[in-house]
């Protein structure tokens, strides 16, 4: 059964570009209840390991140097069926297939700088989560 919460970052393209506001009313307005929430940056270890199942993957490298050069907005968020029903808000990884009305829709600009990461299970939403937060900042 799904669980109720999902782990999401607003990503440096989309704090450079001045949508860290844009983009929380959007998922509040979808009716998802902020857990968490802060300004962080990840260093290069850091990126390494949240993203280390594609370390494998072409793109690697340039993924994390891009989630390294600047900050990000990390937050935990709460609704029923939270982990698939931010994936729909989000739209598709790359923003030319995303959906109407999505997040990356609106304020992705390309497949490597798509705005907003959501985890893709429950399992790796409780594992993210406890990535960027303590226990005591889970509310
Ligand atoms: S997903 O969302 O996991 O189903 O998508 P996936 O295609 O497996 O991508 C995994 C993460 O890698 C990012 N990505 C890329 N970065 C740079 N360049 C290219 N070409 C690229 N393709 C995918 C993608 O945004 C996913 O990051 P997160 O943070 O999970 O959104």
């Amino acid at each position: 059964m799904a669980t109720n919460r999902t782990f999401t970052m607003i990503k440096p393209d989309a704090v450079e570009n001045g949508h860290i506001g844009g983009i929380l009313s959007m998922i509040t307005e979808a009716g998802f209840r902020i857990v968490s929430l802060k300004l962080t940056q990840l260093t290069l270890a850091d990126a390494q390991a949240f993203y280390a199942v594609h370390k494998e993957r072409p793109f690697f490298g340039e993924l994390v140097e891009f989630m390294t050069r600047g900050p990000i907005v990390a937050a935990i968020l709460e609704k029923d069926n939270a982990v698939e029903d931010f994936r729909a808000l989000i739209g598709a990884t790359n923003p030319a297939d995303a959906a109407e009305g999505t997040i990356r829709k609106k304020y992705a600009t390309s497949v490597g700088e798509n705005a907003v990461h959501g985890s893709d299970s429950d399992e790796n939403a409780a594992i993210e989560s406890n990535f960027h937060f303590a226990g005591r900042e889970q509310f």
